[in-house]
């Protein structure tokens, strides 16, 4: 008689956006999968059938189909979960304090909660960003003590970051190679053969689990360096009279040259966060630093400019567009628009924020006073300021703002010539 394998377990804990999307790939990809995450709603959700997780394509029809083929379950017993897995997959966020110190407070807890139920020959994989050595040493350390099980004999420790960008998570994870590394030979082997079976990518074996988190934590680094360049050039360009956006697609077809975009300032829970994970362990000085310097301050710099424009901001109505980080998400973590109308309020000025990702109501509870969109309400405007050039912004009628002196296009996104047509002066980047 033939003889049926019995499918691999995978407990995933932390069910957000990465979570739940690695979770349904995984059970799409032949595995059972148990999500572990402690908002009810977010269980409730998945055992429905229904992802929480909206304008990521292809996500919806994955968690359905592992619903359907009771291959994609919740629960908030990470305990249980960990000890009927296999594998546990952790994404629970590693985040920032105030002052950029590292906040372990959501993975302490997680990581509590999986040495409760960790059961010998499990492979335990964190795929969230980390500072380097956090595997091995802070999570691997705290998992041995309170299971009692040797890591690297009793069970498997290894790491792999997430490189992939939301609203394309699906379509990236084929794209990109996944890295991983193991604190020994065993972890590296179990964690890159899982990789092979659950997500079907490339995948590109490294020493240690340090290196795969340094190598996470560089791209971010890379990217902001490169941004506050890019920004540095803007500014000189400005001062020369040239228009750095052709500048820098002539720059680029040389291969060696990937100049990055100007913009008024970087946002998101990676590129502005993440440095620091290097910043606050050692790296006291030099490029890093003086990146995060340069794109906090592009936010400043555009107020300044902007009030010397209007000579004064006192009681002008100004009207940011985007309050995401970036165009088309729906995130304002470390977003540009905080700066902006920190800057603004110190000039006086009457700041209003639109953004179609979020209801009036999600605005006002942010401390913001939402604006609506309409003909009658544009003409109260003296500037607007693109700060996420969200699709909708490209059908702007700049012929309602017929008070507006000033656009100042944070992300040089803009047809310039259509906001000059309604007698409005225009400011971009480094044009
Ligand atoms: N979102 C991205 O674009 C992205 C890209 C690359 C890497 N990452 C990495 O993935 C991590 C997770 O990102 P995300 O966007 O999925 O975050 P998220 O905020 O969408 O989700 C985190 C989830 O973890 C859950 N959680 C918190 N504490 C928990 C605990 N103790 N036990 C179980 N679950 C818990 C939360 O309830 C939430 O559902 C990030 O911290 C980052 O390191 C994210």
């Amino acid at each position: 008689m033939k003889k049926v394998q019995k499918r691999e377990t995978v407990a995933v804990v932390g069910l957000g956006k990465i979570g739940l999307t690695m979770a349904a790939i995984y059970a799409s990809n032949g595995f059972d999968v148990i999500g572990a995450d402690v908002n009810q709603a977010v269980i409730e959700s998945v055992n429905a059938g229904i992802s929480h997780v909206k304008n990521e394509p292809g996500l919806d029809e994955l968690v359905i189909q592992g619903h359907q083929n009771k291959q994609l379950s919740a629960t908030l017993d990470t305990k249980t979960a960990v000890s009927q897995a296999d594998i546990v997959v952790v994404v629970v966020p590693v985040l920032i304090y105030e002052n950029n110190d590292v906040d372990y407070t959501y993975m302490d807890a997680a990581v509590e909660q999986i040495a409760a139920g960790l059961t010998k020959h499990t492979t335990v994989i964190f795929e969230t960003t980390l500072p380097t050595g956090d595997t091995r040493d802070r999570f691997g350390v705290r998992l041995e003590a309170v299971s009692g099980l040797k890591a690297g004999t009793d069970f498997f420790l290894a790491y792999s970051p997430e490189r992939v960008y939301s609203n394309k998570i699906l379509s990236d994870l084929k794209k990109y190679p996944k890295i991983v590394g193991g604190i020994n030979a065993e972890s590296l082997q179990r964690a890159s053969a899982f990789y092979k079976q659950a997500i079907q990518a490339d995948i590109i074996e490294v020493e240690s689990t340090e290196t795969a988190e340094f190598a996470k934590v560089a791209e971010c680094v890379y990217r902001d360096v490169n941004i506050a360049l890019a920004n540095e050039l803007a500014v000189y360009a400005s001062e020369k009279n040239v228009n750095i956006v052709e500048v820098i697609q002539a720059s680029n077809t040389q291969p060696y040259s990937h100049i990055h975009s100007p913009g008024i300032g970087v946002g998101g829970h990676c590129i502005p966060i993440y440095p620091y994970f290097f910043m606050k362990r050692g790296l006291s000085e030099g490029l890093a630093h003086l990146a995060r310097e340069v794109n906090d301050g592009m936010a400043g710099r555009a107020v300044k400019e902007i009030d010397d424009y209007m000579d004064g901001l006192k009681d002008k109505r100004v009207l940011i567009l985007g309050l995401s980080y970036r165009e088309n998400v729906k995130e304002e973590t470390k977003s540009t628009t905080w700066l902006l109308v920190d800057q603004l309020k110190q000039k006086q000025a009457d700041v209003f924020v639109h953004d179609p990702m979020f209801t009036d109501a999600e605005t006002k509870k942010r401390a913001l006073t939402p604006f609506s969109l309409t003909e009658e309400a544009a003409k109260e405007i003296d500037v607007i300021i693109v700060q996420a050039f969200h699709d909708e912004y490209k059908s702007l009628d700049f012929g309602w703002f017929t008070q507006c002196k000033l656009v100042f296009d944070g992300r040089n996104a803009l047809d310039q010539h259509a906001v000059k047509k309604q007698g409005i002066a225009y400011k971009g980047l480094g044009l």
